[in-house]
């Protein structure tokens, strides 16, 4: 017996069990159980750097980092240790009212971190709150300083900001939002730049194209607008839709003359993806509020964040009678555990100069990504710093997509988890979102296996027997 299996003690058996209750209990997010309960899914028993391990000891390369979280690797000494250090202090006491100490010492860092003017933090567990709470703030804040009229939201086309119902009415990807858009509130939609079957030449055009809609749109209807919402850089969701450079700046000017309040949300760019600490950087965008989530504790603990300026913060501070507290809060807000692994998260960020690492290996990458450029059924590369989406089509002369019941994708993610990676598409562009910890070796070997995924599914005709089923 290897020392691998070892540490797997009667998988067979335990396997099979769990397998059965998984399928028996569990209800699993953004997943037609229909197919999960045919399927044979993974059932993670432990992490050790960018490898997952099933119950059996089979080994998966995390190349989507845990759905865009995992930063340091799993199973990190240093962030097990500011876990294991903090436990055994307090695991968790309440922010209404009173505080805590990883949180006030976190909310200095994430201020000292953040573009300038974003002085205060409102804490909450996942990236959809921290942009409800974004949202809520914005529209308090017009009714606190007496301009209850400015209380729409404008938003992109595409668009992704999370599952609660807020976040939702910002949201704008049909598949996921339509059905519940009698819940929904109306969001004024804007177009995103997105290049790929625009039927513009060039991104400029694009992007000039999409300014101009927005120019309509605020000449009409800007003085009832609270804030504007968006993904800065690269839409997430949508299908890792790039943004080309200088469009974040020419919406945020948009906003300052036209007295709009804007959101970026970070959720998914934030903490180092796209080469920068965070991605309004890199345009020079000074926002009013900042939504952060999924980094910000490495992948380990829920936890998020919504940052404000002081002038935000000011119009909500008055008298008891004058009600302009921001009601609003969850059980968990500013939990210590989550609070003090987002600390070592941060000194890990700055000893190991992560940022510099993503810029490099986005390169290296970048190298490596031509070669897919090659196979038939690529129609489009897609990347910024380490976010990756790579476009299955059926045509790719005439752009054309796979019908939705080929489901391309999720075909070649099976492939991918037989060969050992796993992956997470968005219908069928295929996502690449490593740990920022792998090294050049480790980036090679996934890049190498989605590369086999995709040309077993789309060029040699693998299937799993799981489709259509
Ligand atoms: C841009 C963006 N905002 C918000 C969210 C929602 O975050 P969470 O899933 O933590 O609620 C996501 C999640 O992918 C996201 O990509």
């Amino acid at each position: 017996m290897s020392s691998e299996s070892n540490r797997f003690p009667a998988a067979g058996d335990k396997a099979a069990e769990l397998a059965a209750k998984d399928k028996q209990y569990v209800w699993h997010p953004f997943t037609q159980m229909q197919a999960y309960v045919r399927d044979n899914p993974v059932i993670v028993a432990r992490g050790e750097g960018v490898m997952l391990y099933d119950l059996h000891g089979k080994a998966y390369y995390d190349a989507v980092s845990s759905i865009w979280l995992n930063v340091h690797g799993h199973n990190h000494s240093e962030l097990n240790r500011a876990l294991k250090r903090q436990v055994d202090k307090i695991a968790h006491s309440t922010l209404l009212g009173s505080s805590n100490v990883p949180a006030i010492e976190l909310a200095e860092r994430l201020v000292g971190i953040t573009p300038a003017g974003l002085n205060k933090v409102f804490y909450s567990e996942d990236g959809s709150e921290a942009v409800e709470i974004a949202l809520k703030l914005a529209y308090q804040y017009w009714r606190n300083i007496g301009r209850p009229e400015k209380r729409r939201f404008i938003t992109m086309e595409n668009a992704y900001h999370g599952d609660t119902l807020g976040a939702m009415s910002v949201g704008a990807i049909p598949l996921f939002h339509q059905i519940f858009h009698h819940l929904l509130f109306d969001a004024i939609k804007v177009p995103y730049p997105h290049l790929y079957r625009s039927g513009y030449d060039t991104s400029a055009e694009c992007a000039e194209n999409c300014l101009r809609a927005l120019d309509r749109v605020l000449a009409a209807q800007a003085e009832e607008v609270a804030a504007l919402i968006v993904e800065p850089l690269v839409q997430g969701a949508g299908g890792i839709l790039l943004m080309p450079d200088g469009f974040l700046a020419a919406v945020a000017e948009r906003c300052r003359e036209h007295n709009i309040l804007l959101i970026v949300d970070e959720v998914a760019t934030g903490f180092g993806k796209t080469g920068s600490m965070f991605a309004c950087e890199q345009d020079g965008v000074r926002p009013d509020l900042m939504a952060l989530g999924k980094g910000i504790t490495g992948g380990y603990l829920p936890l998020a964040a919504t940052l404000a300026t002081d002038e935000i913060y000011e119009a909500f501070l008055g008298a008891p009678e004058e009600h302009k507290a921001f009601y609003h809060g969850h059980s968990y807000t500013g939990n210590q555990l989550a609070c003090a692994v987002a600390l070592a998260n941060l000194d890990l960020f700055e000893k190991n100069r992560v940022v510099e690492g993503v810029q490099v290996k986005s390169r290296h990458v970048a190298e490596k990504l031509s070669a897919f450029a090659a196979l038939v059924h690529v129609g489009d590369i897609r990347q910024r710093g380490l976010m990756v989406g790579i476009e299955l089509v059926a045509d790719k002369d005439r752009q054309t997509p796979y019908p939705p019941t080929a489901l391309i994708g999720a075909e070649v993610t099976r492939r991918g988890r037989e060969l050992g990676i796993l992956l997470r598409p968005l219908g069928d562009v295929m996502v690449f979102m490593p740990p920022f910890s792998s090294s050049f070796e480790e980036l090679d070997a996934m890049l190498n296996l989605l590369y086999q995924a995709i040309r077993d599914v789309t060029e040699q005709g693998w299937r799993s027997g799981v489709v259509g089923r």
